[in-house]
């Protein structure tokens, strides 16, 4: 078992399959000139193999496969076949842009995938091609259809942004009324460090504010580890959920690790990429090297966001964007 000094048992592992992605939205990368990682320095399918083995061995029973977008990385299902296979890992899920998911969808629900959360911060097709810089609704919408169809668990992540989308909350809170799916609407983490950024900027509570003036909300009890706080509306099909990302109130009770396409850790979302698991990794290490590798890393796991970034910042001076940590 993995636990951090706080005495927070870290069972949940977030890992990100690949940095690169097909889409280029404004809040995570810029037009050009992102240096991807060379394909050679990414983790094999063995090396990802044995980690699967090692998580199972460490206790962790959630896995969440991110990106970038995790499929494009190509094969990635015959990575997904093994994990399904493997009965320590009690739930698994997806978190993808949905616009190359479509002919994995049916195959992801025999393999009886927990759940996908779909990125999608607009309901209009032109607003989604000034925000992702490319032309892609209608995949994205084709993809959450079969999703609903294939009854698998449907998550929509929408980052809210002043000058973008905060005018299309109710519409797209009405998502949630209309389909069986769970709405979240998540703070933007202004990781660009831009003054035009931080103008964008709306609090949890101004979400929450907003979507007051137009519905009852339900306060539904959050559960550790969370980082939704999530809300019933009478009549809806599924909840609605807000995301405190930049503000962090649910530190407290993080149950997470961070994992990289290069084998790379991070023990907290604000906090330092430690690079030394990887070098094992890529060395050829024992499945014991690489446990006590990682039981070491987690007992430096910072005690909240606030001090992670404190203490980044310091060490690097920026963010690095969220291809490459997964969110
Ligand atoms: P479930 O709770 O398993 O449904 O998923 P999730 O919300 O953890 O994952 P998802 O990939 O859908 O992320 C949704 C949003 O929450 C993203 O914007 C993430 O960056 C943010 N988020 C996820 N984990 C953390 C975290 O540990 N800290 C902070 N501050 N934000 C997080
Ligand atoms: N702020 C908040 N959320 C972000 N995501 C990507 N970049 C940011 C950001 N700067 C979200 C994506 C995806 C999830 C993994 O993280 O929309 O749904
Ligand atoms: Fe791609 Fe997700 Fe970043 Fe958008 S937020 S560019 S979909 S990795």
């Amino acid at each position: 078992m993995l636990q951090d000094k706080f005495g927070r048992v870290i069972d949940y592992v977030r890992w990100s399959v690949t940095d690169r992605c097909n889409l280029r939205c404004t809040y995570c990368m810029p037009e050009e000139n992102m240096n991807f990682v060379p394909r050679k320095e990414l983790l094999s399918f063995e090396e990802m193999e044995q980690m699967l083995r090692v998580f199972g061995d460490l206790g962790i029973k959630k896995l969440r496969f991110t990106g970038g977008e995790p499929f494009m990385r190509k094969d990635i299902m015959r990575f997904f076949e093994k994990v399904a296979e493997d009965s320590r890992i009690e739930h698994w899920h997806l978190t993808s842009n949905g616009t190359l998911l479509l002919p994995h969808i049916k195959r992801l629900a025999e393999l009886n995938i927990s759940g996908i959360n779909l990125s999608l911060d607009t309901l209009s097709p032109e607003r989604f091609h000034q925000l992702t810089r490319r032309d892609s609704f209608s995949e994205v919408w084709t993809c959450l259809e079969s999703i609903l169809e294939n009854d698998i668990p449907l998550k929509i992540n929408t980052v809210v942004q002043a000058r973008v989308n905060f005018s299309e909350l109710k519409e797209l809170a009405a998502l949630a009324k209309e389909k069986p799916l769970d709405m979240r609407f998540i703070e933007y983490m202004p990781f660009n460090g831009n003054a035009s950024s931080q103008r964008d900027f709306i609090s949890a509570k101004e979400i929450e504010n907003e979507l007051r003036k137009h519905y009852q909300l339900h306060a539904i009890p959050m559960a550790p580890g969370a980082t939704s706080q999530d809300f019933k509306i009478d009549g809806f099909q599924g909840k609605i959920g807000i995301i405190a990302a930049h503000t962090r109130t649910f530190c407290g009770s993080c149950n997470r690790l961070r994992f990289s396409a290069k084998g790379n850790t991070q023990t907290c979302l604000y906090g330092i990429e430690n690079v030394s698991l990887g070098k094992l990794i890529k060395s050829n290490a024992s499945d014991s090297e690489i446990k006590s590798k990682l039981t070491n890393l987690i007992s430096g796991k910072p005690r909240n966001g606030f001090e992670a970034e404190a203490e980044m910042l310091a060490n690097s001076g920026q963010h690095r964007s969220m291809s490459t940590i997964g969110g």
